[in-house]
């Protein structure tokens, strides 16, 4: 039996400082509570002369992967330098070497990890990837071993920490999209090159794993449908307020008449659930299942030490697993097909905020409505109030739960009317019918 299990990190960014850190500071405890050594043996980066706040034994840095790839003593290879290329092939190359890898990368994982998991499974490898999704909240553990004896029937996911503070921004101070934006990048919030997390693929990448375990289906990263936040507004944050909703970017996960939906858009939730009470950078996942009920689990979602605690526990999950000869014990990502299909977005149905720009003339309301009708959406409620918008006035419709198709259809059709003078902006809305 092993005593000893050695790891190497490659990418010495703020993710890998946080494991480096956790994995020397903590080397005591993780050996007392699990009765071996985990010996940080080496960590590869590009630059290995500025300072990152640590200090690392001497002998501990390279600037070769190769180092830690070829190396047999090395068990771990955790990779941590995001994007494809070349993290696809280091960890590739690792698992062909008979190592373990674990890995934050979730763009790589959502887009490729079907090939990633069917290697490893070949291979008898271990890939662990806690920290891939919602940092330091430990969800995939939840889905793949706490809650195992459930049918999930949904999840509801802030995952984007980035886009949570800016939407909590634009709620509390009514600050523009595009000022709330540049705040999160001065605050190291925001990339800056921001469209992941604005657009809503960051999102999609961490909703195609969890959806993924929670439905045993492989990764499906093109099947999502998505939207980011960019046409959130005050005004919008301000109706939706009124009828007593607060406007998050959200990961819904649905099991629907033996189909499931997968989809990311800002929706509308009710302001007393919990999930809508989570603001700024912090990331939360409701997932329900037909046994347990109603489950939340709340955190940081990013930063060194969150994500760096879950790195830590999947190297640790994976040197016990080595320890016993039972690396592969949790089947993780099912990489064949399954009889599970994704539903179309045309298909979805859901209740709908429209903000219509529309004359402030008789008859207005009535074409409108007359529109909705025929597409078989009806009105739960309406907003009208002298809110004057160059010439035009918001009108706010709530509407009961309709298709996803006819909205569209309804929608252009509405737009195309003389009266109206703006797209209509629509936000979908969960919770219970009015
Ligand atoms: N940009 C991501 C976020 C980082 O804001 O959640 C963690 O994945």
């Amino acid at each position: 039996m092993k005593d000893t299990v050695k790891v190497g990190i490659i990418g010495f960014g703020t993710i890998g400082t946080g494991a480096a850190s956790i994995l020397l500071r903590n080397r005591d405890i993780l050996r007392e509570r699990i009765g071996f050594d985990i010996d940080l043996k080496r960590i590869a980066d590009k630059d290995i002369t500025r300072d990152r706040g640590i200090k690392v034994p001497d002998g501990l840095l390279t600037t070769d992967a190769d180092e830690i790839l070829n190396d047999p003593e090395i068990d771990i290879v955790v990779e941590l330098i995001g994007g494809i290329n070349p993290a696809k092939d280091f960890i590739l190359r690792a698992i062909r070497n008979g190592k373990h890898v674990v890995t934050a990368n979730k763009a790589l994982l959502a887009t490729e990890g079907n090939d990633i998991f069917a290697e490893a499974s070949r291979s008898g490898s271990e890939v662990g990837f806690e920290a891939s999704v919602a940092g330091g909240i430990p969800i995939i553990k939840v889905l793949r071993e706490g809650l195992v004896a459930n049918r999930v029937l949904n999840i509801y996911g802030i995952i984007n920490g980035t886009s949570n503070y800016i939407l909590t921004r634009m709620t509390e101070e009514g600050t523009e999209f595009p000022v709330a934006l540049k705040e999160a990048q001065k605050l190291g919030y925001a990339e800056a090159d921001p469209t992941f997390d604005i657009e809503g693929i960051d999102s999609v990448h961490k909703l195609t794993i969890l959806a993924s375990l929670a439905y045993n289906i492989p990764l499906s990263f093109k099947s999502v449908y998505s939207e980011g936040i960019t046409k959130v507004t005050p005004l919008d944050i301000g109706f939706a307020s009124e009828l007593g909703y607060k406007i998050k970017l959200l990961a819904i996960a649905k099991a629907v008449d033996g189909e499931v939906e997968l989809r990311v858009h800002p929706t509308m939730l009710p302001k007393d659930y919990l999930i809508s009470k989570v603001d700024g950078v912090f990331n939360a996942i409701f997932v329900e299942g037909d046994a347990v009920g109603a489950t939340l689990y709340y955190g940081r979602g990013a930063g060194a030490l969150p994500t760096g605690s879950a790195i830590v526990s999947d190297i640790v999950d994976i040197a016990r697993s080595m320890r016993f000869n039972a690396a592969g014990r949790v089947p993780v990502i099912r990489t064949g097909p399954s009889a599970m299909k994704i539903r179309k977005m045309d298909d979805v149905d859901s209740m709908y905020y429209f903000r219509f720009s529309a004359l402030d003339k008789p008859g207005v309301l009535s074409k409108i409505s007359g529109i909705l009708g025929e597409n078989n959406i009806s009105i739960a409620s309406v907003i009208q109030k002298g809110r004057r918008v160059v010439g035009a006035v918001p009108l706010v419709v709530l509407t009961h739960t309709a298709r996803e198709a006819d909205v569209a259809k309804a929608l252009k059709a509405i737009d195309e009317l003389p009266i109206v003078t703006d797209k209509t902006l629509f936000i979908r809305v969960e919770g219970k019918e009015g």
